[in-house]
């Protein structure tokens, strides 16, 4: 797949999102190295606490469909002017699997641009930081 195609997939998702109170809708798409994709998007709730962001719905359908160890890149896509960057809670969680993904961050006009999820966050806590 390429990456317009992963970034598109992503912005497919803006239609499934349950966004009532930010009217901000998110979608992604994360990628295996099996070429498997698991698209998310963010859903709300009325405890806006308990709202579920779209990359971290992404994750865990891979995570409860065995996939684990074999995150490759995630397309994150949004409706707004600047890109849609990936918030601190969904860089921690990306990161527990994959500190080496390559993450595409898309802006409402379809552009994107790429960066390594080390690069998002650096010197990031993660399993291996508990040994
Ligand atoms: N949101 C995401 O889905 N992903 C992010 O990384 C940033 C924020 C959602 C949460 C909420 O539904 C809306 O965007 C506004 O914060």
């Amino acid at each position: 797949m390429t990456e317009r195609e992963l970034v598109d997939l992503a912005f497919s998702m803006l239609e499934r999102s349950y966004v009532p109170y930010s009217h901000f809708p998110v979608g992604a798409a994360l990628e295996c190295a099996d070429g498997s994709v698991f698209t998310g998007c963010n859903v709300e709730n009325s405890a806006y606490g308990d709202t579920i962001c779209a990359e971290r719905t992404a994750v865990v359908k891979a995570v409860s469909e065995g996939h684990r160890d074999d995150f490759v890149r995630i397309a994150i896509a949004g409706r707004s002017q600047d890109y849609c960057w990936p918030c601190g809670s969904c860089r921690q969680v990306l990161n527990e699997f994959a500190p080496g993904l390559t993450v595409l961050v898309a802006r409402g006009d379809g552009a994107f641009v790429r960066f390594p999820l080390r690069e998002l966050l650096p010197h990031g806590f993660g399993p291996k930081s508990l040994v």
